[in-house]
Protein backbone atom coordinates (compact mmCIF):
# COMPACT_ATOMS: atom_id res chain seq x y z
CA UNK A 1 0.00 0.00 0.00
CA UNK A 2 1.14 3.43 -0.92
CA UNK A 3 1.78 5.40 2.03
CA UNK A 4 1.96 9.18 2.66
CA UNK A 5 2.96 11.06 5.88
CA UNK A 6 1.17 13.90 7.58
CA UNK A 7 2.89 15.53 10.42
CA UNK A 8 0.30 17.97 12.17
CA UNK A 9 -2.60 16.20 10.46
CA UNK A 10 -5.27 16.05 13.18
CA UNK A 11 -6.64 19.48 13.10
CA UNK A 12 -8.78 21.00 10.30
CA UNK A 13 -6.74 20.71 7.12
CA UNK A 14 -4.91 17.21 8.36
CA UNK A 15 -8.18 15.58 8.89
CA UNK A 16 -9.87 16.67 5.57
CA UNK A 17 -6.23 15.41 3.91
CA UNK A 18 -6.15 12.47 5.53
CA UNK A 19 -9.88 11.52 4.86
CA UNK A 20 -9.30 11.90 0.96
CA UNK A 21 -5.61 10.36 0.62
CA UNK A 22 -7.59 7.15 2.64
CA UNK A 23 -10.20 6.96 -0.23
CA UNK A 24 -7.60 6.79 -2.62
CA UNK A 25 -6.11 4.14 -0.82
CA UNK A 26 -2.71 5.56 0.54
CA UNK A 27 -1.78 4.23 4.35
CA UNK A 28 -1.57 7.59 6.05
CA UNK A 29 0.77 8.12 8.78
CA UNK A 30 0.80 11.10 11.73
CA UNK A 31 2.80 12.50 13.48
CA UNK A 32 2.17 14.67 16.22
CA UNK A 33 1.14 14.98 19.83
CA UNK A 34 -1.87 13.19 19.93
CA UNK A 35 -2.15 9.61 21.08
CA UNK A 36 -1.70 7.20 18.05
CA UNK A 37 0.19 9.37 16.44
CA UNK A 38 4.28 9.18 16.10
CA UNK A 39 5.83 11.55 18.94
CA UNK A 40 7.99 14.26 17.72
CA UNK A 41 10.28 13.28 19.93
CA UNK A 42 10.96 9.65 18.38
CA UNK A 43 13.21 10.70 15.68
CA UNK A 44 13.71 7.14 15.02
CA UNK A 45 9.92 6.69 14.26
CA UNK A 46 9.66 9.27 11.78
CA UNK A 47 12.75 8.39 9.66
CA UNK A 48 11.73 4.83 9.59
CA UNK A 49 7.71 6.10 8.88
CA UNK A 50 9.51 8.34 5.83
CA UNK A 51 11.13 5.56 4.11
CA UNK A 52 9.59 4.96 1.06
CA UNK A 53 6.77 7.25 1.55
CA UNK A 54 5.47 8.69 -1.55
CA UNK A 55 4.78 12.27 0.42
CA UNK A 56 5.08 13.96 3.48
CA UNK A 57 3.05 16.87 4.41
CA UNK A 58 4.02 19.24 7.73
CA UNK A 59 0.78 20.69 8.84
CA UNK A 60 1.88 21.49 12.21
CA UNK A 61 1.76 24.90 13.65
CA UNK A 62 0.10 26.41 17.51
CA UNK A 63 -2.82 28.20 15.75
CA UNK A 64 -2.54 31.85 15.17
CA UNK A 65 -6.30 32.25 16.66
CA UNK A 66 -4.96 34.08 20.10
CA UNK A 67 -3.28 36.83 21.27
CA UNK A 68 -0.13 37.79 20.07
CA UNK A 69 1.34 37.80 24.23
CA UNK A 70 4.93 36.37 24.57
CA UNK A 71 4.39 33.12 25.62
CA UNK A 72 1.87 32.69 22.71
CA UNK A 73 4.41 34.20 20.04
CA UNK A 74 7.26 32.30 20.84
CA UNK A 75 4.86 28.84 20.68
CA UNK A 76 3.51 29.95 17.40
CA UNK A 77 7.34 30.01 16.39
CA UNK A 78 8.62 26.86 17.59
CA UNK A 79 5.70 25.27 16.57
CA UNK A 80 6.48 25.73 13.23
CA UNK A 81 10.34 26.05 12.68
CA UNK A 82 11.16 22.98 15.38
CA UNK A 83 8.98 20.29 13.62
CA UNK A 84 9.90 21.49 10.36
CA UNK A 85 13.62 20.83 11.44
CA UNK A 86 12.70 17.48 12.96
CA UNK A 87 11.23 16.33 9.78
CA UNK A 88 14.19 18.11 7.67
CA UNK A 89 16.92 15.50 10.05
CA UNK A 90 14.32 12.76 9.91
CA UNK A 91 14.38 12.90 5.69
CA UNK A 92 17.95 13.31 5.58
CA UNK A 93 18.56 10.04 7.92
CA UNK A 94 16.48 7.94 5.58
CA UNK A 95 17.86 5.51 3.18
CA UNK A 96 15.01 5.94 0.94
CA UNK A 97 13.29 9.44 1.21
CA UNK A 98 9.96 10.70 0.08
CA UNK A 99 10.12 11.77 -3.35
CA UNK A 100 7.93 15.28 -2.24
CA UNK A 101 8.11 17.08 0.76
CA UNK A 102 5.13 19.84 1.21
CA UNK A 103 5.25 22.31 3.98
CA UNK A 104 2.82 24.28 4.91
CA UNK A 105 3.12 28.52 4.89
CA UNK A 106 0.70 31.41 4.85
CA UNK A 107 -0.28 33.82 1.61
CA UNK A 108 -0.25 36.60 5.01
CA UNK A 109 3.55 36.36 4.09
CA UNK A 110 2.88 39.16 1.39
CA UNK A 111 2.36 42.57 2.51
CA UNK A 112 -1.04 44.17 3.44
CA UNK A 113 -2.04 45.29 -0.20
CA UNK A 114 -4.78 47.01 -1.74
CA UNK A 115 -3.07 48.30 -4.73
CA UNK A 116 -2.46 45.22 -6.67
CA UNK A 117 -2.31 41.22 -6.45
CA UNK A 118 0.69 39.74 -4.79
CA UNK A 119 1.82 36.74 -7.15
CA UNK A 120 5.17 34.28 -6.11
CA UNK A 121 7.13 36.33 -8.40
CA UNK A 122 6.42 40.14 -7.71
CA UNK A 123 4.47 39.82 -4.58
CA UNK A 124 5.96 41.97 -1.49
CA UNK A 125 7.08 40.31 1.48
CA UNK A 126 5.53 42.34 4.42
CA UNK A 127 6.31 43.14 7.66
CA UNK A 128 4.98 42.47 11.50
CA UNK A 129 5.14 39.12 13.77
CA UNK A 130 2.99 36.65 11.06
CA UNK A 131 5.36 37.54 8.13
CA UNK A 132 8.44 37.08 10.78
CA UNK A 133 6.93 33.53 11.51
CA UNK A 134 6.03 32.67 8.17
CA UNK A 135 9.89 33.99 6.71
CA UNK A 136 11.56 32.01 9.59
CA UNK A 137 8.82 29.06 8.78
CA UNK A 138 9.86 28.89 5.21
CA UNK A 139 13.77 29.52 5.63
CA UNK A 140 13.93 27.00 8.11
CA UNK A 141 12.26 24.66 5.29
CA UNK A 142 14.34 25.47 2.42
CA UNK A 143 17.42 25.16 4.29
CA UNK A 144 17.64 21.82 3.96
CA UNK A 145 18.72 20.82 0.52
CA UNK A 146 17.73 17.19 0.39
CA UNK A 147 18.89 15.38 -3.15
CA UNK A 148 16.07 13.18 -3.42
CA UNK A 149 13.42 14.86 -2.03
CA UNK A 150 11.38 17.85 -4.08
CA UNK A 151 10.53 20.46 -1.48
CA UNK A 152 6.78 23.11 -1.81
CA UNK A 153 5.72 25.65 0.51
CA UNK A 154 2.17 25.89 0.40
CA UNK A 155 1.49 29.76 1.07
CA UNK A 156 -1.98 29.09 1.98
CA UNK A 157 -4.89 31.14 1.60
CA UNK A 158 -7.64 31.51 4.21
CA UNK A 159 -8.64 27.79 3.46
CA UNK A 160 -12.71 27.46 3.65
CA UNK A 161 -14.09 24.17 4.38
CA UNK A 162 -17.42 22.64 5.99
CA UNK A 163 -15.71 21.55 8.97
CA UNK A 164 -13.61 24.02 10.40
CA UNK A 165 -11.23 27.33 9.86
CA UNK A 166 -13.31 30.17 10.26
CA UNK A 167 -16.70 28.96 8.34
CA UNK A 168 -18.43 28.15 11.77
CA UNK A 169 -17.55 31.72 13.50
CA UNK A 170 -18.67 33.44 10.26
CA UNK A 171 -21.67 31.53 10.22
CA UNK A 172 -22.80 32.33 14.01
CA UNK A 173 -22.05 36.00 12.95
CA UNK A 174 -24.53 36.27 9.43
CA UNK A 175 -26.95 33.61 11.39
CA UNK A 176 -27.28 37.01 14.60
CA UNK A 177 -27.06 39.58 12.10
CA UNK A 178 -24.03 40.74 12.43
CA UNK A 179 -22.59 39.67 9.45
CA UNK A 180 -21.92 42.96 8.09
CA UNK A 181 -18.51 43.97 6.66
CA UNK A 182 -15.52 44.07 9.11
CA UNK A 183 -13.73 47.60 9.17
CA UNK A 184 -14.47 49.56 6.04
CA UNK A 185 -14.63 46.19 4.40
CA UNK A 186 -12.14 47.41 1.73
CA UNK A 187 -9.39 44.85 2.82
CA UNK A 188 -8.76 41.75 0.25
CA UNK A 189 -9.91 38.34 1.51
CA UNK A 190 -7.80 35.73 -0.26
CA UNK A 191 -9.54 31.60 0.06
CA UNK A 192 -9.34 28.72 -1.41
CA UNK A 193 -11.78 25.52 -0.87
CA UNK A 194 -9.95 22.29 0.96
CA UNK A 195 -10.57 20.21 -1.54
CA UNK A 196 -9.07 22.58 -4.37
CA UNK A 197 -6.27 22.29 -2.02
CA UNK A 198 -6.00 18.95 -1.99
CA UNK A 199 -6.25 18.67 -5.56
CA UNK A 200 -3.48 21.29 -5.85
CA UNK A 201 -1.29 18.84 -3.82
CA UNK A 202 -2.28 16.17 -6.19
CA UNK A 203 -1.55 18.22 -9.28
CA UNK A 204 2.13 18.96 -7.35
CA UNK A 205 2.71 15.45 -6.76
CA UNK A 206 2.17 14.46 -10.21
CA UNK A 207 4.17 17.58 -11.83
CA UNK A 208 7.45 16.59 -11.20
CA UNK A 209 8.64 20.37 -12.46
CA UNK A 210 7.36 21.95 -9.59
CA UNK A 211 9.78 22.76 -6.34
CA UNK A 212 9.68 25.87 -4.16
CA UNK A 213 6.86 28.45 -3.56
CA UNK A 214 3.21 27.91 -4.37
CA UNK A 215 0.46 30.29 -3.82
CA UNK A 216 -2.83 28.10 -2.73
CA UNK A 217 -5.19 30.67 -3.04
CA UNK A 218 -8.51 31.13 -5.48
CA UNK A 219 -7.73 32.93 -8.75
CA UNK A 220 -10.69 35.45 -7.46
CA UNK A 221 -9.97 36.97 -4.40
CA UNK A 222 -12.52 39.26 -3.57
CA UNK A 223 -13.13 41.92 -0.59
CA UNK A 224 -14.57 42.27 2.42
CA UNK A 225 -17.32 43.48 1.38
CA UNK A 226 -18.04 41.04 -0.95
CA UNK A 227 -17.50 38.53 0.96
CA UNK A 228 -19.90 39.12 3.54
CA UNK A 229 -22.36 39.79 1.09
CA UNK A 230 -21.93 36.49 -0.90
CA UNK A 231 -22.25 35.04 2.89
CA UNK A 232 -25.33 36.68 3.83
CA UNK A 233 -26.89 35.78 0.47
CA UNK A 234 -26.23 32.11 0.31
CA UNK A 235 -27.80 32.36 4.17
CA UNK A 236 -30.71 34.17 2.81
CA UNK A 237 -29.79 36.94 5.59
CA UNK A 238 -30.64 40.37 3.97
CA UNK A 239 -29.38 42.42 7.09
CA UNK A 240 -25.82 42.33 8.27
CA UNK A 241 -24.56 44.77 11.12
CA UNK A 242 -20.75 45.91 10.28
CA UNK A 243 -18.43 45.71 12.92
CA UNK A 244 -15.91 48.82 12.93
CA UNK A 245 -12.61 48.60 13.53
CA UNK A 246 -13.21 49.93 17.43
CA UNK A 247 -15.77 47.28 17.82
CA UNK A 248 -13.27 44.58 16.57
CA UNK A 249 -10.59 45.22 19.03
CA UNK A 250 -13.06 44.90 22.04
CA UNK A 251 -14.09 41.95 20.81
CA UNK A 252 -11.22 40.49 19.50
CA UNK A 253 -9.50 41.26 23.05
CA UNK A 254 -12.59 39.64 24.94
CA UNK A 255 -12.55 36.21 22.77
CA UNK A 256 -8.69 36.16 22.87
CA UNK A 257 -7.66 37.10 19.52
CA UNK A 258 -6.03 39.51 16.74
CA UNK A 259 -7.83 41.72 14.47
CA UNK A 260 -5.01 41.57 11.65
CA UNK A 261 -6.84 37.84 10.94
CA UNK A 262 -10.05 40.13 10.10
CA UNK A 263 -8.18 43.50 9.14
CA UNK A 264 -5.19 43.08 7.27
CA UNK A 265 -5.55 42.76 3.03
CA UNK A 266 -4.40 39.84 1.60
CA UNK A 267 -4.81 39.90 -1.94
CA UNK A 268 -3.18 36.91 -3.88
CA UNK A 269 -3.53 35.32 -6.55
CA UNK A 270 -1.89 32.00 -7.89
CA UNK A 271 -0.13 33.21 -10.84
CA UNK A 272 2.08 29.34 -10.98
CA UNK A 273 -0.93 27.26 -10.37
CA UNK A 274 -2.68 29.44 -13.20
CA UNK A 275 0.51 29.19 -15.95
CA UNK A 276 0.56 25.81 -15.31
CA UNK A 277 -3.09 25.42 -15.91
CA UNK A 278 -4.44 23.99 -12.84
CA UNK A 279 -8.18 23.74 -12.85
CA UNK A 280 -10.11 25.25 -10.10
CA UNK A 281 -13.06 23.19 -9.13
CA UNK A 282 -14.40 26.39 -6.93
CA UNK A 283 -12.86 29.15 -8.71
CA UNK A 284 -15.28 32.18 -6.90
CA UNK A 285 -16.43 32.58 -3.62
CA UNK A 286 -19.91 32.03 -4.86
CA UNK A 287 -19.50 28.48 -6.07
CA UNK A 288 -17.39 27.67 -2.47
CA UNK A 289 -19.71 28.75 -0.27
CA UNK A 290 -22.80 27.19 -1.94
CA UNK A 291 -20.85 24.00 -1.59
CA UNK A 292 -19.96 24.56 1.81
CA UNK A 293 -22.75 26.05 3.30
CA UNK A 294 -25.95 24.24 1.62
CA UNK A 295 -24.57 21.07 0.14
CA UNK A 296 -23.01 19.91 3.34
N1 LIG B 1 -6.56 26.92 7.93
C1 LIG B 1 -6.11 27.99 7.28
O1 LIG B 1 -6.90 28.84 6.82
C2 LIG B 1 -4.63 28.18 7.07
C3 LIG B 1 -4.18 29.19 6.20
C4 LIG B 1 -2.81 29.37 6.02
C5 LIG B 1 -1.91 28.55 6.68
N2 LIG B 1 -2.39 27.59 7.53
C6 LIG B 1 -1.41 26.74 8.23
O2 LIG B 1 -1.63 25.40 7.84
C7 LIG B 1 -1.44 24.51 8.94
C8 LIG B 1 -2.67 23.65 9.12
O3 LIG B 1 -3.81 24.48 9.31
P1 LIG B 1 -5.08 23.95 10.12
O4 LIG B 1 -6.18 24.92 9.86
O5 LIG B 1 -5.29 22.50 9.86
O6 LIG B 1 -4.57 24.15 11.61
P2 LIG B 1 -5.07 23.41 12.95
O7 LIG B 1 -6.45 22.87 12.78
O8 LIG B 1 -4.84 24.38 14.06
O9 LIG B 1 -4.07 22.18 13.07
C9 LIG B 1 -2.69 22.37 13.20
C10 LIG B 1 -2.02 21.15 13.78
O10 LIG B 1 -0.77 21.57 14.32
C11 LIG B 1 -0.47 20.82 15.46
N3 LIG B 1 -0.04 21.69 16.56
C12 LIG B 1 -0.75 22.64 17.21
N4 LIG B 1 -0.01 23.21 18.17
C13 LIG B 1 1.20 22.60 18.13
C14 LIG B 1 2.39 22.73 18.89
N5 LIG B 1 2.49 23.62 19.88
N6 LIG B 1 3.44 21.93 18.56
C15 LIG B 1 3.34 21.02 17.56
N7 LIG B 1 2.23 20.84 16.83
C16 LIG B 1 1.19 21.63 17.10
C17 LIG B 1 -1.72 20.06 15.88
O11 LIG B 1 -1.46 18.69 15.73
P3 LIG B 1 -1.33 17.69 16.98
O12 LIG B 1 -2.32 18.15 18.01
O13 LIG B 1 -1.67 16.38 16.35
O14 LIG B 1 0.06 17.76 17.42
C18 LIG B 1 -2.79 20.48 14.90
O15 LIG B 1 -3.51 19.38 14.42
C19 LIG B 1 -1.13 25.39 10.16
O16 LIG B 1 0.25 25.41 10.38
C20 LIG B 1 -1.63 26.77 9.74
O17 LIG B 1 -0.88 27.82 10.31
C21 LIG B 1 -3.71 27.37 7.72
Amino acid sequence: MPKIVIAGGTGFVGQYLSKRFQKMGYQVILVGRQKGNIPWTDTDGISAALEHAEMLINLAGKSVNCRYNASNKAQIFSSRTETTSILGKAIENCSHPPILWLNASTATIYRHAVDRPMTESSGEIGTGFSVEVAKKWEKTFFDFHLPHTRQVALRMAIVLGADGGVIQPFKNLVRFGLGGIQGNGDQYFSWIHIEDLFQIILFIQKHHEIDGIINCAAPNPITNKTFMGTFRSVMHRKIGLPSPKWLLEIGALLIGTETELLLKSRWVIPERLTELSFTFQFPTIGKALDDILILK
